[in-house]
């Protein structure tokens, strides 16, 4: 199966599914990496590992829609099956979410439902909770709302720093991000409802 990551940012967790598939514990190809910026580190990133890229700037576009219908235009001419949001900071639309449904995932940095948006790592620890960790879930039309696929449990120390906590919840969207596209592109993935079985 062909898979396009989408990244503004970093890219941790492409390099993971970079990682992952040239292991070969992901089965799959990497056929497009998209970014919303250009300055992105995740471009950086993919082209070191040969893969092809596509930047396109929102501000060419007058609505999202159209940005969107420019995204889904690449990845069909790729034949991807699979849309992997690995810290794509843009709301999808519903256009984007009707063309791939069920068929794009994100990782969130909490444990949804908690701490929805952009600040997920923060608003944990400012809450107090004593155990946060990343969701990887399907999207559909609501804000981090989609079937959850997997989740793991980060413990929050007493002493922890938004930067410390950050990263072991990185660590952990390592090791459950590839595993929930590994079992997608097995197709081990049964949505019933709310809930997701993994066969
Ligand atoms: C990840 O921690 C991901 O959970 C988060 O962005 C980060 C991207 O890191 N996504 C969200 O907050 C989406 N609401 P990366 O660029 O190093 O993979």
């Amino acid at each position: 199966m062909n898979i396009a990551v989408l990244c503004s940012g970093n890219g941790t967790n492409l390099q993971a599914i970079i990682d992952s598939v040239k292991s070969g514990y992901v089965p799959a190809k990497i056929a497009l990496v998209v970014s919303d910026n250009k300055s992105a580190f995740s471009l950086t990133r993919a082209r070191t590992a040969g893969i092809e890229t596509f930047v396109l700037d929102p501000k060419d576009f007058k609505t999202r829609e159209e940005f969107d219908k420019e995204v889904v235009k690449n990845l069909k001419k790729k034949d991807v099956g699979l849309v992997v949001l690995a810290g794509f900071m843009r709301i999808i639309s519903p256009y984007f979410i009707k063309e791939y449904k069920n068929r794009i995932i994100n990782i969130h940095p909490a444990l949804l439902p908690s701490f929805k948006g952009t600040r997920g790592i923060k608003d944990a620890l400012d809450y107090g909770v004593k155990v946060t960790g990343p969701t990887a879930h399907f999207v559909d039309e609501k804000l981090d709302n989609g079937p959850i696929i997997l989740q793991a449990a980060v413990e929050v120390k007493g002493d922890d720093t938004e930067e410390a906590l950050s990263q072991r919840v990185h660590k952990a969207e390592h090791r459950i991000y590839p595993e929930a596209i590994k079992f997608f592109v097995e197709g081990r993935l049964k949505i019933e409802g709310r809930r997701v079985k993994i066969l």
